[in-house]
């Protein structure tokens, strides 16, 4: 998490380095700074809270130069205030980090012993000392800075200016992503945390890998390995989403404007991965042949968050379609369990941003033990999809609300595209039976634009129920994980205390929590689980909790027992999960507007968690 920015060139870096910050604040937003050097003199301004806070203080400071780098914060070692905002400086070293220095009460020990006095109680700040220090001590900047890097154990990016040279600017990566880009002028460079913050800026990008830093200058970037300072030949690749991607839209928040996106995103998920006879799934991009297909003997699926939901779905289809045991764990406790894996155990590792700190480990701990390695990812380049052996993109454009939308619903897409693709090879489906899902699948995008005019119904019921202290989502089968999915989005953003469960397993514990004032969303697909939920539902009522129910538009048993109904147009049993996640999705944001909390930027969380 934290997201940074930085610029060199002719241009004020300044406007350039805030709006790219703005376009980071998903990665941390509780304290933000930003440093440059006016007339040769460094400048530094921060503030506690979010950027526009920054902003404010900017007004009155006047700030202009280059280069400039900046930073967005989300704590892990000391408070949000002002004095542990980024940048630090010390000695004319200036530094913006994202990551965690894990030697860090060592290194601060060693240094204090030595005279050194720190402002700030971050892990950060010894960066800068270490790197003056070895200045001090006689080296060139990119030397010094490749001196103290040698020290640090754990995770980096880093940006970082030297006050004797101010025509240099440093980036490093060690665990934490970090890209380098090119301006259109000469002499003009860019780095990030992430590509939205540079989409209005450049579209040739540098993806540093662990271990490198790029020293960029008016007459060049080199890039280099840190430990030997050996240059790195690095591919310069281009970026081809569109800046618009990254703004509002017209949409009030980010995550509106996402989940109404989706039919386009799954529509761009799909292209080319359907046969040109709309029959069967391609999926040769990914690298892995059908005979790889029927060699695994098993999958490994591993995510947190909203993208570990999207593999308990994965899970079912895979089992069911390709008939492969499939497994789906929580990356962060997969990594330390010592985890049975062979040569014909696929990881499948979904990530939206391609850069969580734990599915990444648990990817490389599943690697180490010889397994393939496939990714779901959105995120271009990132360091997850970097180290597949394959890449299933979901094409979902930049997702930038904090909690994910159109993330899930593409990653839902690949992980059916995937099922089709193993059972052809498997041959454990007909042509028929696949081709009348691929027919399903391509419908889906028209499906989704149906169930998004359930908006206002959705505000309807949002606006009766939004103050409530708790609810519970309940489904059977391939919704169970929709349930959960819904729960987590309606806790993130409105803070209300909410849980998924499946509805056979409700009488084992939640059935305690109905009460009048519960209200329970109860998702009653058309599907072989159809009249067991329905029982389950009626265990809710007649306990007096207020059931909404999720159900097939114009069904009319649901409705004589459920306090709210929406009608949904289904997609048939296996696609169902799709279409049943955008209700609760709208469901929630509607919730937290009339909370009236930060939708976008929920408090606590971040969107990209690259710390364990
Ligand atoms: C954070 C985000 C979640 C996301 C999870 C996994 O917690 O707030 O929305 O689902 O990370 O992120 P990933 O990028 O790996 O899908």
């Amino acid at each position: 998490m934290c997201g940074i920015v930085g610029y060199l060139g002719p241009r004020d870096g300044v406007p350039v380095v805030m709006d790219g910050l703005q376009k980071l604040e998903y990665r941390g937003y509780d304290s933000a700074g930003i440093a440059t050097f006016v007339d040769g003199e460094l400048a530094i301004c921060r503030s506690v809270g979010k950027l526009r806070e920054l902003q404010k203080k900017l007004l009155q400071a006047d700030l202009a130069g280059s280069p400039a780098i900046g930073h967005t914060r989300w704590a892990t070692h000391g408070r949000p205030t002002e004095p542990n905002a980024h940048p630090h400086v010390y000695h004319g070293v200036v530094v913006v980090h994202n990551g965690i220095v894990e030697n860090y009460i060592s290194l601060r020990g060693e240094l204090e012993a030595a005279g050194h006095h720190f402002s700030s109680e971050t892990d950060t700040e010894i960066i800068s000392h270490l790197i003056a220090r070895e200045i001090e001590g006689g080296r060139d900047f990119p030397a010094a800075v490749r001196a103290a890097l040698s020290r640090v154990r754990g995770a980096f990016a880093l940006g970082i200016l030297y006050e004797q040279e101010p025509q240099t600017m440093i980036a490093a990566r060690k665990g934490s992503p970090l890209v380098a880009a090119y301006g259109e002028q000469q002499g003009e460079y860019y780095l990030a945390s992430d590509i939205p913050a540079l989409l209005a800026y450049s579209r040739e990008v540098i993806f540093l890998d662990d271990d490198e830093m790029a020293v960029c200058r008016p007459d060049g970037m080199v890039v280099m390995n840190i430990a030997d300072g050996r240059e790195c030949r690095k591919e310069i690749h281009r970026v081809t989403w569109d800046p618009i991607m990254a703004e509002k839209g017209g949409y009030k928040h980010f995550m509106l404007k996402e989940i109404f996106e989706q039919p386009q995103a799954v529509s761009n998920t799909l292209l080319g991965r359907v046969a040109e006879n709309r029959r069967q799934v391609e999926l040769h991009e990914v690298g892995f042949s059908h005979d790889d297909w029927r060699r695994v003997n098993r999958v490994v699926i591993l995510a947190c968050g909203t993208s570990w939901h999207a593999g308990l779905v994965g899970k079912f289809w895979l089992e069911s379609l390709a008939r492969i045991p499939t497994e789906v764990d929580i990356a962060s406790e997969f990594r330390y369990r010592d985890p049975l894996i062979d040569e014909q155990t696929l990881l499948i590792a979904i990530s939206q941003s391609g850069e969580t700190a734990d599915t990444l480990a648990g990817l490389q701990e599943g690697k180490g033990k010889g397994a393939k390695i496939l990714s779901i990812c959105n995120v271009m380049g990132s360091s997850i999809a970097r180290q597949s052996d394959g890449v299933l993109y979901t094409h979902a454009g930049p997702e930038i609300g904090v909690a994910s939308t159109k993330a899930f619903t593409t990653q839902l897409v690949c992980l059916l595209l995937l099922a089709l693709d193993m059972a052809a090879a498997r041959q454990t489906m007909t042509e028929e039976e696949i081709a009348s899902q691929v027919a399903g699948l391509l419908h889906l995008p028209l499906l989704l634009e149906k169930v998004l005019e359930l908006a206002p119904r959705l505000e309807k019921i949002a606006r009766r129920y939004h103050r409530a202290s708790d609810y519970l989502y309940l489904a059977r089968g391939l919704n169970y994980p929709i349930a959960l999915e819904g729960a987590l989005k309606l806790k993130e953003i409105s803070y209300i205390h909410a849980e998924g469960y499946p509805a056979g397993e409700m009488k084992h514990g939640p059935i305690a929590l109905i009460d009048e004032h519960l209200p329970v969303v109860v998702l009653v697909p058309h599907d072989r689980h159809y009249e067991k939920v329905l029982n389950n539902l009626q265990e809710v009522v007649a306990r007096d909790g207020r059931v909404i129910a999720f159900t097939a538009a114009g069904d009319r048993k649901v409705a004589e027992f459920s306090a709210e109904v929406v009608g949904i147009e289904e997609a048939g049993e296996l696609l169902n999960p799709l279409v049943y996640t955008v209700p609760l999705q709208l469901l929630a944001y509607y919730t937290a507007v009339f909370k009236g909390t930060d939708v976008d930027q929920p408090r606590n969380l971040a969107k990209s968690v690259t710390v364990e």
